[in-house]
């Protein structure tokens, strides 16, 4: 990959994350620091899930939101990013575990990663496996993620598959609330 297009999906996702900024999340997160010391009752928890309007993210793009004081990648993924990512025999992976919440136990398929049955959104937290820096989208050796700090690759499905890093990118409780809504936590 060459630098030019590097730089480019950087600022994209750079974008996303000011469109998200501005509107598309909808409640606040700006209590969460606060609640986490606070080590919060499962009720302030509950406050603390935001609802996402994905009604505008294109299909090969990714939108970038702030919850709970980490980056989650939103990857409305193309068919090619989906047909790559299922072609992947589960003895290549590294981490074996789908590092799903919403699916304690499942093995790493890229079925077991997705939000919908067809495998069009991956929602995931934006934080490296390895020691936390924020992964670049559509950059590395797998058509996925790269970390530009210890040099992880991740796939299509936000598997790790080269690097340092030791599981793949995790799965936070999510779920549709309607075609166009994902709510977090
Ligand atoms: S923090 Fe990502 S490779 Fe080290």
């Amino acid at each position: 990959m060459s630098h030019a297009e590097d730089h480019a999906g950087t600022r994209r996702d750079f974008l996303y994350y000011a469109t998200a900024g501005t509107g598309a999340v909808v409640a606040g997160t700006a209590v969460w620091p606060l609640v986490n010391q606070m080590n919060a009752s499962a009720d302030v928890k509950a406050m603390s899930s935001i609802f996402v309007d994905v009604s505008g993210v294109e299909l090969g793009t990714q939108l970038t939101v702030k919850w709970r004081g980490k980056p989650v990648f939103i990857r409305r993924r193309t068919q090619a990013d989906i047909d790559l990512a299922r072609s992947v025999p589960l003895a290549d992976l590294r981490d074996p575990s789908a590092e799903n919440a919403n699916k304690p136990g499942a093995d790493a398929e890229d079925k077991n990663r997705t939000l919908d049955e067809a495998g069009e959104w991956l929602v995931m937290m934006g934080v490296c496996t390895h020691l936390g820096c924020v992964p670049l989208g559509d950059a590395g050796d797998f058509g996925g993620w790269f970390c530009p700090c210890h040099g992880s690759h991740y796939d299509s499905a936000g598997r790790i598959r080269k690097g340092p890093a030791p599981r793949n990118l995790d799965i936070p409780v999510a779920a549709f609330t309607d075609d166009t809504t994902i709510k977090l936590g």
